[in-house]
């Protein structure tokens, strides 16, 4: 049995196996191909869409990758208020989105009084969407809270499954163990997770990534999403190089095989680092893109990384552009909440 098909039928591979799977490109095409079939078994060729709307850029936090780290003094901050936010869901529901994201720094500003009733109105408006928050690291009782209010599904990287490399890219104040904790509180609260980490990061080895990928199997998430890391100038990392695209694609391949059912988007920070990023996502196994449902006066200011794109893009535009992009690669998005197929009705 070739490496591949072992990956495939979920045996445990050796730490060599997986080395010589990263670190070369002799496994590429066939990783490719075969995580497209598995991907079709599954989800056929359906793209599920997630409108993706940034409400803060504060943030308490000082990554020190992150663009909207707290020490930056460059970012220019704002905060949607919860009528803002809520004219984005109208626009976005209307031009087809079934989940909207949630996603923002760790603003205290948001207590979970704030985003309880931002998410039960959401979930009022909109009975048939799925509600996801990304809103960091909450104590268990927060994240329930926001369950019960009606949020379904929880993004939260664990960025890296490392330790040593944990304290590399985050300040003392923060730990592999409460990011930890977090996800396996959000899973066993009841929420469709999704976590990830970025390739490429400054300091992550083929190791790292091992432990990554190992760590994943452990915490069994719905949705795994991984994109290049990519320099910001106004962070510590300012002069350490981006993630490849070559190995992004490889990784995206490597999890449709881990993870045949998981939910895996071809992400923003792809789409920066080539113009055709997220088309050759999709192509490797990803199943889902986030088209930025932000108001665009807003969309410069979430600059997480470098040369983001679609922030001087309309949400219809973004929308449609994804809609011809999609189809290019040979898929094509659907109108639905998308769902893990493990956990439908
Ligand atoms: N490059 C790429 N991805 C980044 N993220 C944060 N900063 C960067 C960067 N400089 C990712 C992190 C985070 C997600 C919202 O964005 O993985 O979890
Ligand atoms: Fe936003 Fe193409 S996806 S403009």
């Amino acid at each position: 049995m070739s490496i591949i098909s072992r990956l495939a039928a979920d045996k445990n591979l050796s730490d060599s196996e997986l080395k010589a799977l990263l670190e070369t490109n002799e496994y590429d095409d066939e990783l490719c191909e075969t995580a497209d079939i598995i991907r079709r078994t599954w989800y056929g060729a359906d793209v599920y869409i997630r409108g993706l709307i940034e409400f803060t850029n504060y943030c308490k936090n000082d990554c020190f990758y992150c663009g909207i780290r707290r020490s930056n003094k460059n970012a220019e901050r704002y905060r949607l208020s919860r009528g803002e936010i809520l004219s984005r869901c109208a626009e976005g529901y209307g031009l087809g989105f079934r989940t909207f994201v949630l996603q923002g720094g760790e603003d205290p500003y948001y207590t979970d009084e704030r985003v309880c009733r931002i998410v039960s109105e959401i979930r009022r408006k909109y009975p048939d969407c799925a509600i996801t928050l990304s809103i960091g690291e909450k104590p268990r009782e927060s994240y329930k809270a926001y369950f019960d209010a009606g949020a379904d599904r929880y993004l939260l990287r664990h960025e890296t499954a490392d330790n040593a490399h944990y304290s590399r890219l985050h300040p003392s104040g923060m730990s592999l163990e409460n990011r930890k904790r977090c996800l396996f509180d959000l899973k066993d609260i009841g929420y469709q997770v999704g976590s990830g980490f970025m390739v490429g990061s400054p300091y992550q080895t083929t190791e790292n990534l091992i432990s990554d990928l190992r760590f994943l199997k452990e915490l069994g998430p719905h949705m795994i999403g991984i994109g290049p890391y990519i320099t910001h100038k106004d962070t510590p990392f300012k002069d350490k190089k981006s993630g490849s695209l070559e190995l992004t694609l490889r990784l995206i391949s490597i999890l449709r095989l881990m993870f045949p059912t998981a939910l895996i988007p071809a992400t923003t920070a792809l789409g920066t680092i080539h113009p055709l990023g997220r088309e050759m996502g999709l192509k490797a196994g990803a199943n889902v893109v986030m088209p930025n449902l932000s108001p665009v006066s807003v969309r410069k200011k979430y600059e997480l990384y470098e040369n983001k794109i679609c922030t001087g893009e309309e949400a219809a535009e973004c929308r449609g552009c994804l809609e011809r992009r999609v189809i290019s690669a040979g898929y094509k998005i659907v109108v639905d909440r998308g769902d893990n197929v493990e956990i439908r009705d």
